[in-house]
């Protein structure tokens, strides 16, 4: 009997492939068979990231930044000329910006978060949406946050481009009616990382104890990117065969309030 949670030869794109969610994704995604297409801007992190993943795994990485529509097409047609088409996209790369409040918020740097978390997530659904129509197959997984969800404080346009993500989600989702293009979202929570640690800090200045950050967490800990790459990996897989347009919480019960 098939196993519908295994990816055995199915093509997966993941974005963002050096960070820390990323890079857990890509290691559940080749560990289950897939073959992995590793984008990321940081090229030097990246083939860390690559180096990581089993032996046994078919990988290859493109350096490229997802903000520009060239690099986009690019990366998109060296995976199919490489593995012949495209199953799995992980629309994962993103950035925090700076942590201020809106009133002290640089234009430049809200138009740059803007730029990476929606235009960046909108040109990859523009390009690879055509590969999974024609073939009439494909799972493509966004990542919003729990800020596309609820409002959060000094990170207001990081909040808005997750809304947005949210909202390109269930739009292309319904841009794939009849069809076996599943295009669903991830809204992970507080994710032991970089990001979360700068997001943090930058608020209060300082470091803040691990309780402290965790105490409007009902599971009284953060999340690994493992965890969230757990999500990933069943939209992915024909387990998620009827699972569309939604916006999938990772967060340990934060949001259940
Ligand atoms: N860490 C968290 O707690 C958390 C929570 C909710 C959502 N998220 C989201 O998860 C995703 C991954 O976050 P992470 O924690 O792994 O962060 P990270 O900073 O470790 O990884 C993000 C990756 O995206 C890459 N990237 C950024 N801009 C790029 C661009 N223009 N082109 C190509 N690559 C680019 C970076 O180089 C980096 O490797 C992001 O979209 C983030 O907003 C993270």
């Amino acid at each position: 009997m098939s196993d519908s949670i295994r990816l055995d030869c199915r093509v997966a794109v993941v974005t963002g492939a050096a960070g820390v969610i990323g890079a857990a994704t890509m290691r559940l995604l080749a560990a289950r068979g897939a073959r992995i297409v590793a984008v990321d801007r940081r090229e030097a992190d990246l083939a860390a990231a690559t180096a990581g993943l089993p032996a046994s795994a078919e990988t290859f990485a493109v350096a490229a930044d997802v903000t520009d529509e060239d690099q986009v097409a690019a990366y998109v047609r060296q995976a199919c000329n490489r593995f012949g088409t495209i199953d799995v996209f992980f629309n994962n790369a993103g950035i925090e910006g700076e942590i201020k409040p809106i009133t002290a918020y640089p234009l430049e740097a809200f138009r740059r978060v803007l730029d990476v978390n929606v235009v960046g997530v909108f040109l990859g659904l523009k390009h690879v949406l055509p590969v999974m129509l024609k073939q009439n197959r494909g799972s493509i997984i966004n990542t919003a946050s729990i800020a596309g969800l609820i409002g959060s404080p000094q990170i207001a346009v990081y909040s808005a481009s997750k809304h947005a993500v949210i909202g390109l989600t269930k739009s292309a989702s319904w841009e794939c009616t009849g069809t076996n293009v599943r295009v669903n979202c991830i809204c992970p929570g507080l994710i032991e990382s970089r990001m979360l640690s700068a997001i943090i800090e930058g608020r209060s200045g300082a470091p803040v104890p691990a309780d402290k950050v965790v105490d409007r967490v009902p599971a009284r800990r953060l999340g690994q990117g493992a965890e969230v790459a757990a999500i990933v990996a069943f939209l992915a897989s024909d387990d998620a065969s009827y699972v569309s347009g939604a916006a999938y919480t990772v967060d340990g019960g934060r949001t259940a309030a």
